[in-house]
């Protein structure tokens, strides 16, 4: 008993000395302003004197205490814990009555947050009266029924989390207190059956998630919340949302319901009462991912006593953004969206509409428009009509062929049009007069398009074509050549097998970025780029080039970038690239490449990184490249992305051993007069190949003259 009594004392000496606050890291951020970092104890810090009286600047000090032992009892310095305003632990503290915080009665913020704690016994914050937030988050808690109790009424606290817990009931008393709370997290614990009752008193509450339980039904839960803001029930297993909690959800401004069971939405879902707003407030209504089919009209008594029109009456500026995304809907009614207030984003993707026709008069403010992942065959004029905000059109994953006429005539703002994933083949017009003053996208990638048309007086302000993984074989067929804003077109991933001074269509005047990656070029012909003076990147990676012609690159003045990476270039002359005056980066990465002639860049005016990965350039022709460009004889220089290590590499870039090289390195292991043998035995082996050849020919010339006489013979 003694021993171990023994021991004791010098295990709990050993965690004395271990467990302190180094003066190191006491910060002092500001006048009796500090940030503290403890280790298992709070213990032998002292601050100024000023700082622990009652003074006239606010104290403020925030202090985190790791591997934090669970009883504080012994050795308090009380004058220090009564002062800490900020206090974070971290440790295990399984079952805890949270004694430290009987002394720090000044604390306002404290953070227990993932410590393991199961249980804790007693009203740990009753004399917490200052007290604003409370993180518990992040533990094993099952019983939250007594825990929420004060000294002074009314509380302070105004955040409270209990998210990543293990609450299964909210015991009707559990929040009575906490008449001042703004926000309560709730989110991710195993909840299902909702009552007012443990509401009913946080009248100030704005913020409630209780996203991830296994909620059924509001229940009413909401109904006293009549200051609740945001409300977030993300994935639960709402089926059904009563008539009263619908009163609530008018005030709200975020309404996530997102994940749950829903199959029937009701219009006065959507409808809000202004007078719960302050201007510019974006109300967000998420039905993400609910079993909706029907999205009903919204032209029902009740909602149209405050139509949504009128409502700029008001002069309150309120947005809508609506997210039905991830449903199966697959009829949308004409008037759907009348109640929606200044509707700016309308989700609808991955559902299974196959028509869109809606007022256009109730998306007049619309400027995101999701349509993605539907089944779309058409576009119709009506629903776009009014639309002329509109700047983000998402119409990837459809089944369009062509864009309409007509369509697009009145939406001059758009920025973004992703039509990705669709099924058009051929395009004489994209039917879009003019994009958003800063300039467009069109997306028509993955399409299996092999013919484009833009016409003049369409296309205006096209910035940006993505054209990739379509099926262009003939480039010629991609007109774009009035399409003066146009700078960037992205055809990589077709089929283009060779370029000509014929093949590419495109504005001169305007283009700087070429991308034609991934497709099947074998052959660029002489002044194939000539008419694209402004290129500055030409992408020409991933193809089936082997060699260059003279004038391929003709004219293309300003070219910065040139990638020839992954082709099969074996053989390349600097020479070929000397129209490229401003080349900043080469790319040839990975090209089998045994070749790489640079003396006409001596006279290269700019420094020049040339990517030389995975070729088969030897190191003495690297030694002398790196040479010339250390001893500043060029600005050329060779550099790779994946360096090595090792003998053959030089500066730290791989390469092979030069033929006369390893001839050396070999014969460092053979004897000298093996050399000579296998010296001689090759000028042997080739007089005898030399033999062998000139008898052939000997014997061929015989054969001939033999012919010939033969010839005569049967001649005459
Ligand atoms: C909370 O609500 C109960 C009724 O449920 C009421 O009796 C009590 O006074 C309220 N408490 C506070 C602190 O407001
Ligand atoms: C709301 O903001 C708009 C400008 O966006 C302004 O015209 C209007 O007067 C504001 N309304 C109120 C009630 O402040
Ligand atoms: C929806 O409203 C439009 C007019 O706003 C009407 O033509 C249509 O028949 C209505 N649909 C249903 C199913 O009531
Ligand atoms: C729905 O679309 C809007 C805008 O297009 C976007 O912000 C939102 O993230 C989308 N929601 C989902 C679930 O994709
Ligand atoms: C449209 O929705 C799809 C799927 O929900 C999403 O992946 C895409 O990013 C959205 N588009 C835009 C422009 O937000
Ligand atoms: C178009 O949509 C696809 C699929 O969502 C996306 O991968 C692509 O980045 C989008 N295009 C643009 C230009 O944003
Ligand atoms: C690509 O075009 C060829 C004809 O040029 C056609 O035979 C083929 O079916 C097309 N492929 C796709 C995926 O559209
Ligand atoms: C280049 O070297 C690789 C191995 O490093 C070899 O497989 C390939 O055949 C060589 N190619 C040429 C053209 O020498």
């Amino acid at each position: 008993m003694i021993q171990v009594y023994k021991l004791l004392i010098i295990f709990s000496s050993v965690t004395l000395s271990s467990c302190y606050c180094p003066t190191d890291r006491i910060h002092n951020i500001g006048q009796c302003a500090y940030r503290i970092h403890c280790f298992g104890n709070i213990r032998g810090i002292s601050l100024p004197n000023e700082c622990y009286e009652s003074t006239n600047y606010p104290v403020t000090v925030d202090v985190t205490v790791t591997d934090a032992i669970e009883r504080f009892d012994d050795h308090l310095d009380l004058d220090f814990l009564n002062i800490i305003t900020s206090l974070k632990v971290l440790g295990r503290w399984q079952h805890t009555k949270l004694a430290i915080l009987m002394y720090t009665t000044r604390l306002r913020h404290l953070q227990l947050a993932n410590i393991g704690i199961e249980e804790i016994s007693g009203t740990p914050f009753y004399y917490l009266a200052r007290l604003e937030t409370l993180d518990l988050s992040y533990n094993s808690l099952t019983d939250i029924a007594e825990l929420f109790q004060f000294q002074i009424h009314p509380n302070k606290l105004r955040k409270l989390s209990l998210a990543n817990n293990a609450i299964k009931d909210i015991p009707s008393e559990a929040f009575d207190e906490l008449s001042s709370l703004a926000e309560l997290d709730l989110s991710y614990n195993i909840i299902s059956d909702l009552s007012e009752e443990p509401f009913y008193n946080l009248t100030k509450l704005e913020i409630l998630r209780l996203n991830n339980n296994r909620i059924k039904d509001l229940n009413g839960a909401v109904n006293s919340l009549q200051n609740l803001k945001h409300l977030y029930l993300r994935g639960n297993q709402i089926q059904n949302i009563d008539e009263e909690s619908l009163n609530i959800i008018q005030h709200l401004e975020t309404f996530d319901v997102s994940w749950n069971e829903l199959e029937k939405i009701k219009p006065i879902m959507f409808s809000r009462h202004w007078d719960h707003f302050t201007n510019h407030s974006i109300c967000k209504i998420i039905l993400t991912g609910n079993h909706i089919i029907n999205v009903p009209n919204a032209t029902s008594q009740e909602i149209s006593s405050r139509f949504a029109r009128t409502m700029n009456k008001h002069n309150v500026n309120i947005l809508t953004e609506l997210d039905l995304s991830s449903n199966s809907i697959t009829n949308i009614e004409y008037s759907a969206f009348q109640s929606l207030i200044q509707l700016i984003s309308l989700n609808l993707s991955k559902n299974k509409v196959i028509d869109f026709v809606v007022n256009a008069n109730d998306l007049a403010d619309l400027k995101f428009l999701n349509l993605s992942g539907n089944y779309i065959t058409q576009l119709y004029y009506e629903s776009f009509s009014a639309m002329t905000k509109l700047q983000n059109l998402d119409l990837s994953y459809n089944r369009l062929e062509f864009i309409p006429d007509m369509t697009f005539n009145n939406n001059n703002n758009l920025k973004l049009v992703n039509m990705t994933y669709n099924e058009i083949e051929k395009l004489d017009s994209i039917h879009i007069t003019m994009f958003h003053p800063e300039g467009g996208v069109l997306d028509l990638s993955n399409n299996g398009l092999s013919k484009i048309n833009i016409p003049y007086g369409e296309g205006l302000r096209l910035v940006t074509l993505f054209l990739h993984s379509n099926n262009i074989s003939d480039p010629s067929l991609v007109d774009l050549s009035h399409q003066t804003d146009l700078r960037t077109v992205d055809m990589s991933d077709n089929l283009i097998w060779e370029l000509d001074d014929s093949s590419l269509r495109l504005p001169g005047s305007s283009l700087v970025y070429l991308d034609l990656t991934c497709n099947k070029i074998h052959w660029i012909g002489p002044a194939t780029f000539k008419r694209l003076p402004h290129l500055k990147t030409l992408r020409l990676g991933h193809n089936l080039l082997t060699k260059l012609e003279y004038g391929s690159f003709e004219g293309l003045h300003d070219l910065l970038n040139l990638d020839l990476s992954y082709n099969r270039i074996v053989f390349l002359d600097s020479k070929l690239l000397m129209d490229l005056k401003f080349l900043r980066v080469l790319s040839v990465r990975s090209n089998d490449m045994t070749v790489l002639d640079m003396t006409s860049w001596y006279s290269h005016k700019f420094d020049l990184t040339v990517n030389i990965d995975n070729n088969n350039l030897t190191c003495e022709w690297l030694q002398k490249a790196l040479n010339d460009f250390n001893n500043g004889y060029t600005r050329v220089r060779p550099t790779v992305l994946l360096g090595g290590k090792g003998k053959n590499t030089v500066e730290g870039i791989p390469c092979l051993p030069s033929e006369s090289e390893s001839l050396i390195d070999r014969s460092q292991y053979i004897l000298a007069d093996e050399r000579l043998l296998v010296t001689s035995q090759k000028i042997l082996e080739a007089v005898r190949e030399q033999n062998y050849y000139f008898r052939n020919f000997i014997l061929r010339v015989m054969q001939k003259e033999e012919d010939k006489a033969r010839k005569v013979e049967k001649a005459n």
